[in-house]
């Protein structure tokens, strides 16, 4: 069902309005200083269409997992001054979310002006989408914008339990213009790719993954598999993995696929294999057929490289997700680094190319291309659920519309 659209409302609807949005700001630190702010950039078209329109911003997100209690290692304090240098506005924060100095704060907001609360996960109502919460959110906005496309499988009061809230109490909870975009590339653009489509997975595991190959499966010209769920597919199929990291409890599940994906699935045919997955690593490459007892395969080899970029090259739409080997170590960033260069590659002869969030899009920055590719997801686990066809409590929460 096509969600109602902040790309959608008027100027009247947002200007002298409270509204609150829900981001994903969810960044790295170090130091106390953003260390990547992807996430933060993700954001700005929607609070600048909100403040260019005189809208009143209450902004909510939350920042890793304090479990509920308040740690000022995950207060929101640095990402507030990260967003005022990123909107070159000035961004008012004040640390607390639903107290007496957060209302005071709400209250005294003046047009096309943004105040961030603190972090969502320092009241443990949150993760549990406590109504009580969700209905102390929703007093703060006449509307309610869910931008936090990452944080959209989560059913938490800020993101699906305020929704809930305003529209129940006969107001609009509308989907802001980075999910909006989301959903435009690893949604509907997937339902209907120009092609061929060719999906490529890696990472580490089969488990995570398993629904998103499911879902693809029928949908893809090719499916390209590699990083360490290939290994449980080589058990799978008989051969020797050596100490490599496998799913042994997903063994069957690997064999069935196989059998029904036919030569659509394509495994690597030759991989980097080490003693030991280290920086200084002693690094072979070997037939698949012929890892030995021992071996730790770390990398997909160069014919597997030039057998799945040939694949990409020729692909009209590429939907990526999850590296080829362990990249973030100097003698296994290989395989992904050419995958990322084929798939940029594409990308400037006009295909389509999507990247998952986390690994991929990191994967993307480090082989230097992911400004060519057409959209780099900023959500991990939402845009696996989304790949897998699965719907999302945070944008199923928000009012139905007509524009799509
Ligand atoms: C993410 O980084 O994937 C999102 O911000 C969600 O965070 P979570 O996995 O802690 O819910």
């Amino acid at each position: 069902m096509a969600k109602t659209l902040l790309s959608a409302l008027p100027d009247g609807d947002l200007r002298g309005r409270r509204i609150l949005v829900r981001a994903d700001l969810n960044v790295p630190l170090s130091h106390g200083r953003v260390s990547d702010d992807t996430r933060i950039q993700a954001c700005l078209p929607t609070l600048r269409r909100l403040t260019d329109a005189g809208g009143r911003v209450v902004l909510l997100s939350h920042l890793g997992r304090p479990k509920g209690t308040v740690n000022p290692e995950y207060s929101l304090a640095p990402v507030a001054r990260a967003l005022d240098d990123a909107l070159e506005a000035p961004v008012r924060f004040v640390a607390d979310l639903v107290g007496p100095e957060a209302r005071a704060a709400v209250e005294s907001l003046g047009d096309g002006e943004i105040l961030l609360l603190e972090n969502t996960r320092f009241d443990p109502r949150e993760t549990a989408n406590d109504p009580s919460l969700a209905e102390a959110l929703a007093g703060y906005g006449e509307l309610y914008v869910n931008d936090a496309f990452g944080t959209a499988h989560r059913a938490h009061a800020s993101t699906e339990g305020v929704a809930r809230v305003v529209r129940a109490a006969g107001g609009r909870a509308v989907a802001g213009l980075l999910l909006e975009k989301e959903l435009t590339f690893l949604g509907e653009a997937l339902d209907d790719p120009e092609r061929p489509f060719v999906g490529v997975l890696g990472g580490a595991k089969i488990s995570g993954k398993i629904d998103v190959v499911e879902a693809l499966l029928p949908r893809v010209d090719r499916l390209l598999v590699g990083g360490a769920m290939a290994n449980t597919f080589f058990l799978a199929m008989g051969l020797e993995v050596g100490d490599s990291l496998v799913e042994p409890d997903r063994v069957d599940m690997a064999r069935d696929l196989l059998d029904r994906a036919g030569d659509k699935l394509l495994l690597p045919v030759d991989v980097r294999v080490a003693r030991e997955i280290a920086p200084d690593a002693d690094v072979r490459i070997v037939p698949r057929s012929e890892v030995a007892a021992g071996d730790r395969i770390g990398d997909v080899g160069p014919d597997t490289e030039a057998l799945f970029a040939d694949e990409i090259r020729s692909a009209r739409t590429v939907v990526w997700n999850g590296p080829m080997g362990v990249f973030e170590l100097d003698p296994f960033r290989h395989g992904t680094g050419h995958l990322a260069r084929a798939v940029a590659e594409a990308a400037d002869a006009g295909a389509v190319t999507v990247l998952g969030g986390g690994d991929s899009a990191a994967a993307a920055e480090v082989a230097g291309v992911a400004e060519r590719l057409t959209h780099i997801s900023t959500g991990g686990g939402a845009s696996l659920e989304l790949l897998a066809g699965r719907s999302l409590p945070g944008i199923d929460a928000l009012s139905d519309g007509e524009a799509s």
